[in-house]
């Protein structure tokens, strides 16, 4: 009777919990969220920017991270689009699965954020991990005795977070996709066909109960 009883319980709680989440989140698929993920994938197709200065710092690497990153192109599984195709690139290739793009960040939440200001729709996600980081700096001749003082403003202001903040004041809606949640709450109705786990599980359970029924009559027959 115990082991019987037991079974139900966890039978129960299992199915009450599976109902529960059926109605309650769908889970976004975030896969990548370093550039080792990204190599780790044999399927995966990277989107780098054709032209860039990333473009060179990955032809002229002979070792590390970013050298890994360029034998991919031998394989197909890196190609480059200029920066003029890159929003095109996001909607028809990375959208659809099969590709990521990688780029500074502020290039990134700006195609992103131009997106989200025609479809009002957060389609893409930004992997926690940073990389390509993007610096301000200020050129003059070689020489100039002023150069170690403007560098010092040129760091004050990048660590005051002033980039950031004109960042976030000129690039219209450039926030709405930041924090990209790994669930979101679907307001979908409710239909059988959505719910066809919830029969197996009932199934599943009576089953098993059933199973465990009998085996507890024949174990007390038995002994
Ligand atoms: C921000 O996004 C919304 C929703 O897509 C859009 O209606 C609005 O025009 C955008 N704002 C700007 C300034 O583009």
């Amino acid at each position: 009777m115990g082991i019987w009883m037991l079974t139900t319980l966890v039978l129960t709680r299992g199915y009450a919990g599976t109902l529960m989440s059926l109605l309650a989140v769908r889970h976004v698929r975030q896969p990548y969220h370093t550039l080792m993920d990204v190599l780790d994938d044999p399927e995966v197709i990277q989107i780098w920017q054709k032209n860039s200065a990333n473009e060179q710092l990955l032809r002229s690497v002979t070792s590390g991270i970013y050298r890994e990153v360029m034998n991919q192109e031998e394989l197909g599984l890196l190609i480059f689009r200029t920066q003029g195709q890159l929003s095109e690139s996001l909607t028809s290739l990375v959208k659809p699965d099969g590709h990521v793009l990688i780029d500074v960040d502020v290039t990134v939440r700006n195609l992103i954020a131009g997106i989200f200001s025609q479809s009002g729709r957060c389609d893409y996600f930004v992997s926690r991990d940073g990389f390509l980081p993007f610096y301000g700096v200020v050129a003059s001749q070689k020489g100039n005795p002023l150069i170690p003082a403007i560098s010092k403003r040129v760091m004050q202001l990048t660590s005051s977070g002033i980039f950031e903040y004109w960042f976030e004041k000129q690039i219209p809606n450039s926030t709405s996709c930041l924090i990209t949640p790994s669930t979101v709450v679907e307001r979908v109705p409710l239909s059988l066909a959505s719910l066809w786990g919830v029969f197996v599980m009932l199934a599943a359970g009576l089953t098993s109960s059933v199973i465990a029924f009998c085996l507890e009559n024949f174990i007390t027959y038995f002994s």
